[in-house]
């Protein structure tokens, strides 16, 4: 940071590109493209392929909002596909159903973003797959999911373009927002290096696209080169923290433990569970609160059901929904000790009684 501060180029500083280089390294992408949040990775990917009103994508409801906000500030429809009840991802088998739905509807549906939850990535063999027959795009929104593999690939690495978040609370955080936009497309990656300043062309007053300010700033990226550096440590000590807490709860009814597909290894953004009911995960989170241990839910309310998607979409989608009401996620980073872990789990297992 006082290196910064001595250079002072809080834009567009060399940390950014060393950072863009490492990151690019890890995940095995050609191009990395430091920018200023998740979001804005997010609408970034969407504008390189020009969506706009008429178009329509591919979604899940079972997410944080940024994944379909970016979609409707472009104007178009966000079209949602169900999750699947045991990953939590888009229920990759159904949307092929839906793209003929819409084909019915006239929908010109144009692109697929696949959502990586809670650090596991979604099912790209058959997204992938469904999307290249059907002449469609696919983004990952890998906003929680960076340093997790699928096939021994990373995450970051699945899709045409992904964007993943460097929120404080993520697997890599900052100490601010910023984000990072990957792509093995040379074309992709200049038109978004373009697009995140203002659709700059050859020169600072020469503008090529109606662009964002949309960069990451140099001191996060600093921030963030030393935090890369302690990362594969974290990823494994994460991975211990979800296997102890998993060792424990599967032995018990009433919880259900993160089920990760033997391909892959998440990067445990959240260490989530089900229990049986939202009455009992109340009481639960009220008896952990009372002894002062954190809990949250991701997401108490699914997308379609969002107030700001009020009269957008009349259908139902059960298993967002039922899941909704009973997921919680416990306290879960690299630094946590096993005695602290012993006194959470202790605690669960009474709240639940
Ligand atoms: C699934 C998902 N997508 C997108 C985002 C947006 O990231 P950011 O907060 O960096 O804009 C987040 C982060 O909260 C997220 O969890």
């Amino acid at each position: 940071m006082n290196q910064v501060l001595d250079h002072g180029q809080y834009i567009m500083g060399q940390e950014i590109t060393e950072l863009e280089n490492q990151l690019a390294g890890f995940v095995d992408c050609k191009h990395a493209i430091g920018v200023s949040s998740g979001t804005d990775a997010l609408i970034l990917a969407l504008m390189c392929y020009d969506i706009g009103p008429g178009d329509a994508i591919i979604t899940t409801p079972f997410t944080f909002i940024s994944t379909v906000e970016v979609i409707c500030l472009l104007g178009a429809i966000p079209v949602f596909v169900d999750i699947d009840p045991d990953t939590y991802n888009i229920d990759s088998l159904a949307i092929e159903e839906t793209i003929n739905d819409c084909k019915n509807e006239s929908y010109n549906v144009r692109g697929i973003i696949a959502v990586d939850l809670f650090g596991l990535s979604a099912d790209y063999d058959t997204i992938n797959d469904v999307a290249r027959n059907n002449n469609l795009f696919v983004i990952e929104d890998a906003a929680q999911s960076f340093g997790a593999t699928y096939h021994d690939h990373r995450a970051c690495s699945l899709a045409d373009i992904s964007g993943t978040s460097f929120f404080p609370a993520k697997p890599l955080g900052g100490y601010g927002d910023g984000g990072m936009c990957f792509t093995n497309d040379d074309a992709h990656a200049a038109k978004i290096r373009s697009l995140m300043v203002h659709g700059q062309g050859s020169h600072r007053y020469e503008h090529i696209h109606i662009g964002i300010n949309g960069r990451l700033d140099t001191m996060q990226a600093a921030i963030l080169l030393e935090k890369f550096a302690l990362f594969p440590d974290e990823l494994i000590a994460r991975q211990q923290v979800a296997e102890r807490y998993t060792n424990i709860f599967k032995k018990h009814s009433s919880i259900i433990t993160p089920y990760i597909p033997p391909h892959c290894q998440s990067s445990w953004a959240q260490y989530s569970i089900q229990v049986d009911s939202s009455d009992q995960r109340q009481h639960l989170q009220t008896y952990l609160k009372n002894n002062d241990i954190p809990s949250a839910i991701y997401y108490p309310i699914p997308i379609h059901q969002q107030p700001a998607f009020k009269n957008k979409t009349s259908k139902a989608f059960p298993v967002s929904e039922a899941v909704s009401q009973r997921i919680m996620s416990l306290p879960m980073h690299p630094y946590l000790t096993s005695e602290q872990q012993d006194m959470i789990i202790q605690n669960v297992l009474k709240g639940l009684e």
